[in-house]
């Protein structure tokens, strides 16, 4: 009978538990991790999962995060902010290689190429953490394979938040598996609205005006052509909304594909 008791499996510490592989921290605000990818997990580019830790009662913490590496990867890579106080973000900014985290491998989401219905071009939006779905698209080939000009757009507050998205597309352009596809399709568009930078001001005011389209030598956003993911914080998303609806597109789901998609960027 002691035999008995002494072979029986304890029940896991952590549900669903994955190892972290690397960390790494951009500013005191934003950091990045790996980690280890189920083996049964499958998701679309563009999709979040829920992730986090024990809580002291020891229940699972868990928030959604977009899932910022492509479907092909062998690992999961999440980028992050980190909020004094936030019940999740206040922990999880110290994991370490080794640790381990929960991650519940349901992936769901409309920021995926299911909810638009095909066009020309795709611009992506994005404010502060709301990069993490794009840094999955931007590194999927179907992105290129679907358009023929992928823009993406990336404000921030400062020119140091805008360093992972930097760092990622400034490697699209060589990397062996998706960089031929890339060529010259690619537009990176960043702007900071509270330190001097080449580029300053609110995507949204940038739109208005028609500053982003005199850059990039388009001649405006049209339903026929154009297609857009949305994802940054409820005002911006609810401001971007209007300017898409305002030049004609219409938003999509997975079940009902139109001209744009939008998601919140959930930690905050
Ligand atoms: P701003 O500095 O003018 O508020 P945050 O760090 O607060 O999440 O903001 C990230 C970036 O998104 C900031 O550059 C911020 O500009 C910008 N932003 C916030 N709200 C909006 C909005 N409604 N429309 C456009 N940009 C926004």
């Amino acid at each position: 009978m002691t035999a008995q008791t002494a072979t029986t499996p304890k029940p896991a510490m952590l549900p669903d538990a994955q190892t972290v592989t690397e960390v790494r921290h951009w500013t005191d605000r934003l950091f990045s991790f790996r980690v280890t990818r189920p083996q049964s997990l499958r998701f679309r580019s563009g999709e979040f999962v829920m992730i986090g830790l024990l809580g002291d009662n020891g229940k699972p913490l868990l928030r959604a995060y977009s899932i910022a590496s492509p479907s092909w990867d062998e690992e999961l890579e999440f980028y992050s902010i980190k909020v004094p106080d936030g019940p999740l973000t206040s922990r999880l900014q110290h994991i370490q290689p080794g640790d381990q985290i929960i991650l519940r491998p349901k992936p769901v989401g409309t920021l995926v190429h299911d909810a638009l219905l095909p066009g020309k071009r795709i611009w992506f939006f994005a404010t502060g953490t709301g990069f993490a779905p794009f840094a999955s698209l931007l590194r999927d080939p179907e992105t290129y394979e679907r358009y023929d000009q992928v823009i993406v757009t990336h404000t921030c507050r400062e020119l140091a938040e805008l360093e992972y998205g930097r760092q990622l597309v400034a490697a699209l352009k060589d990397d062996p598996l998706i960089g031929e596809l890339v060529g010259d399709k690619l537009h990176y568009y960043p702007t900071t609205t509270r330190e001097d930078s080449p580029r300053m001001g609110r995507i949204t005011t940038l739109l208005q005006d028609g500053t982003v389209f005199r850059d990039l030598g388009i001649d405006g956003i049209k339903p026929e052509t154009d297609r857009a993911m949305v994802c940054g914080s409820l005002a911006f998303n609810k401001d971007i909304k209007a300017l898409m609806e305002g030049f004609g597109l219409r938003e999509g789901a997975n079940s009902d594909p139109a001209e744009y998609v939008v998601e919140k960027a959930f930690v905050d």
